[in-house]
């Protein structure tokens, strides 16, 4: 139980919301009867053995070893080999042919759209083929809509992987690999990093926010739209620190100079709950620190410490808390 009690919450294989991960937990509880079911004939088999011990036959004393009464071929090869391995074939037959098929690559004329996923260490970065959306950590997908996606990597291997709507999928350098990503209900659905990656792989989560159709299509437009200028004084004080500091040269903020790659999309940072791959929630008080010290909250990421004066600081978080 206390195992399992890990697979609560939003990140659950065993709270499938799309056909694919219904197969997988299905496949799932098939082979856990299957294994409790031989756990139950073994214990049972050794405790039937273990009541009848010194009758004949069965546990009696190797000085008298009663001859005739040589453990049958039926035991030793049907039961001890045969059997085992007619399961095992079985669990793989029915995990490939169920599963396998299933969660394969979808053909991409039956799907409505791509998003494609760059694995960095250590954040998400999400793509809408055909705008100019791009965003970090917090995917958002329509209800009910056969999505394309689409995982490569901007370094090493990583691995794509929300449990409650599809299986893993591995970004491979050099490599594009796709998967079915697909949710029959509203919500949002947690993800990880499945593949070891680094200091901060832990700490290389996302979110998958599914919406009603109308819902997506207004967040993707205000998505690829560029920056909005800064409204206060202290916020373009805070654009220009970005714009000539070392922010620019990593990040990116559509509509100014700044076209930085290494570090997230910053267009839109302030309509995102989380920060950091999801380790800190984005509120003004966690932003600051982050910028300050972003070693602190996650040890060995690319972000420097700039060493910045405490005015410096208070403007650049007013310029991004106003990219909504
Ligand atoms: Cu990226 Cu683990």
């Amino acid at each position: 139980m206390l195992a399992l009690a890990g697979c609560g919450g939003s990140q659950n294989a065993l709270n499938p919301h799309s056909h694919q991960a219904a197969d997988i937990a299905n496949l799932f509880w098939v082979m856990m009867a299957v294994s409790f079911g031989g756990l139950a004939l073994i214990t049972g088999l050794l405790l039937f053995a273990w009541l009848r011990r010194g009758r004949r036959g069965v546990g009696a004393d190797v000085d008298d070893p009663h001859p005739g009464e040589k453990p049958s071929w039926f035991v030793v090869v049907g039961m001890g080999v045969g059997f085992p391995l007619m399961v095992i074939i079985a669990l793989f037959i029915v995990g490939n042919w169920a599963i396998i098929n299933v969660t394969q690559a979808p053909a991409e004329s039956s799907t409505a759209m791509t998003v494609g996923a760059v694995g960095h260490q250590w954040y998400w970065e999400f793509r809408y083929p055909g705008t100019k959306a791009v965003t970090a950590d917090e995917l958002h997908i329509p209800v009910g809509t056969r999505v394309n996606l689409v995982a490569t990597t901007a370094d090493v291997i990583h691995s794509f992987w929300v449990p409650a709507l599809n299986r893993k999928i591995d970004t491979i350098p050099g490599q594009q690999n796709r998967i079915l990503l697909y949710s029959n209900k509203v919500g949002v659905y947690r993800g990880q990093c499945a593949e070891y990656c680094g200091l901060q792989h832990a700490h290389m989560a996302m979110l998958v926010y599914v919406q009603p159709k109308a819902q997506f299509r207004a967040w993707l437009k205000g998505q690829a739209a560029p920056a909005a200028p800064p409204r206060t004084s202290l916020a373009r004080r805070g654009e220009q620190a970005f714009l000539s500091g070392s922010c620019s040269s990593c990040h990116a903020v559509r509509g100014t100079p700044a076209r930085g790659f290494v570090g997230p999309d910053l267009t839109h940072l302030a309509s995102r709950t989380t920060l950091g791959g999801l380790t800190i929630p984005n509120t003004r008080d966690y932003l600051a620190r982050w910028i300050a010290d972003s070693q602190h909250f996650k040890p060995g990421n690319d972000m420097p410490d700039f060493h910045l004066r405490d005015s410096q600081l208070q403007a650049l978080v007013a310029y991004l808390e106003g990219l909504k």
